[in-house]
């Protein structure tokens, strides 16, 4: 039996209701019920059972359609939201691209505010998925022109519009909390030990982590944090100090504890450096055949760590959050690479991949 049973959304012709049937319903039905796969040589090698959601096959291709489709049903749910509205969000990545296919299916506007440093390649995706896109300095959080201050700004003087605000909106946090959670326990068949995610805004660690320990609060559940961040220092030691360096990542480390990570049942943190998040894509593109980038190869490299702290026998769960695809001029570039540093961390023969 699966948890999410009814979930319903508001379309131009009226309501819809999500139902567990084999034919998913248009796009927002491909939304969740990801495969649950087993990382087949990681877990022969750590003697762990080592599975992740497959996050990739979710109907805008990444784990951010979840947070992105609840988003869009509290506005509804809050009437800030009518039909032919405008949904307007701050983000440089896989939640605008989420927001944008979700916008398309449920016939809403949407409205991207980025900051100006990101590529031309990120603006010219989120345009041909029809949403407009406003790239705008790059300035601090506490800054006013900051660029989610501008999109809460630019939705405020509209009419029917709404800020969905995924870091402080806890909808996102609820999103996993109602569906990720519940697969994860069911397809395990309540069999998990320990989950392990990257935090971005912290709504996929927060809502699987509170949905397991209510099953079952022997659960472990660890946050993965790349350099840079200061998540790692603040669950270790209490204090938001960012460690050293900055990270090829894209979507994950945080400067502060947004609403959706605030009280979130955490064990314990483990910080990844990116030569084991680079190796380890590298390593699921050439031994497991999964083409995903570097935030999952940071989840996978934490599992791989759980599976060590933890010692043989246990199921440890991650995600694998989006594909390599979206990364493909940096992440798979030589020279980017060399200029990072993180050439060597490849296995040789796998820099076959590289342009
Ligand atoms: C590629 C990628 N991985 C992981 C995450 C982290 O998810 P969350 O925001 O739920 O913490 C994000 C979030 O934007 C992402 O884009």
């Amino acid at each position: 039996m699966l948890f999410r049973s009814r979930i319903c959304f508001q379309l131009t012709n009226g309501t819809r209701c999500l139902s567990n049937d084999a034919i998913r319903q248009g796009l927002i039905g491909m939304v969740g019920r990801t495969p649950l796969v087993r990382i087949n040589k990681l877990s022969d090698e750590t003697g762990c059972e080592i599975l992740a959601k497959a996050e990739f096959c979710n109907g805008g291709g990444s784990v951010k359609d979840r947070a992105a489709l609840y988003l869009i049903k509290d506005a509804q749910e809050k009437r800030l939201l009518r039909p032919g509205g405008t949904v307007v969000e701050g983000t440089a990545g896989n939640t605008g691209i989420g927001l944008a296919h979700m916008c398309l299916a449920l016939g809403y506007k949407c409205v991207i505010y980025m900051p100006e440093n990101q590529s031309q390649e990120k603006i010219d995706m989120l345009t041909t998925l029809g949403a407009i896109v406003r790239p705008v300095p790059v300035v601090a959080w506490d800054n006013p022109e900051n660029y989610n201050h501008q999109a809460s700004r630019f939705a405020e003087s509209l009419d029917n519009a709404v800020w969905t605000n995924q870091f402080d909106n806890t909808a996102n946090r609820k999103a996993h909390m109602e569906t990720t959670g519940p697969e994860i326990w069911e397809e395990t068949r309540g069999k998990v030990n320990a989950v392990v995610f990257g935090t971005g805004t912290g709504g996929t660690l927060a809502g699987v982590g509170t949905f397991l320990k209510e099953k079952n609060p022997k659960v472990q559940v660890f946050l993965a944090d790349p350099q840079g961040s200061v998540l790692y220092n603040y669950i270790k030691h209490g204090k938001l100090e960012r460690t050293e360096g900055s990270s090829i990542t894209e979507g994950i480390g945080q400067g502060r504890v947004t609403k959706n990570l605030e009280g979130a049942p955490i064990d314990d943190a483990l910080a990844i450096k990116d030569t084991d998040a680079v190796e380890m894509t590298f390593r699921l593109l050439h031994e497991e055949g999964f083409f995903v980038g570097a935030s999952t190869g940071l989840n996978v490299a934490a599992a791989a760590q759980v599976a060590k702290i933890m010692g043989p026998g246990h199921t440890i769960v991650t995600c694998l959050c989006d594909t390599g695809q979206r990364y493909y001029a940096k992440l798979f570039s030589k020279s980017v690479l060399e200029e990072m540093g993180l050439l060597d961390c490849i296995p040789i023969p796998y820099r076959t991949s590289l342009h």
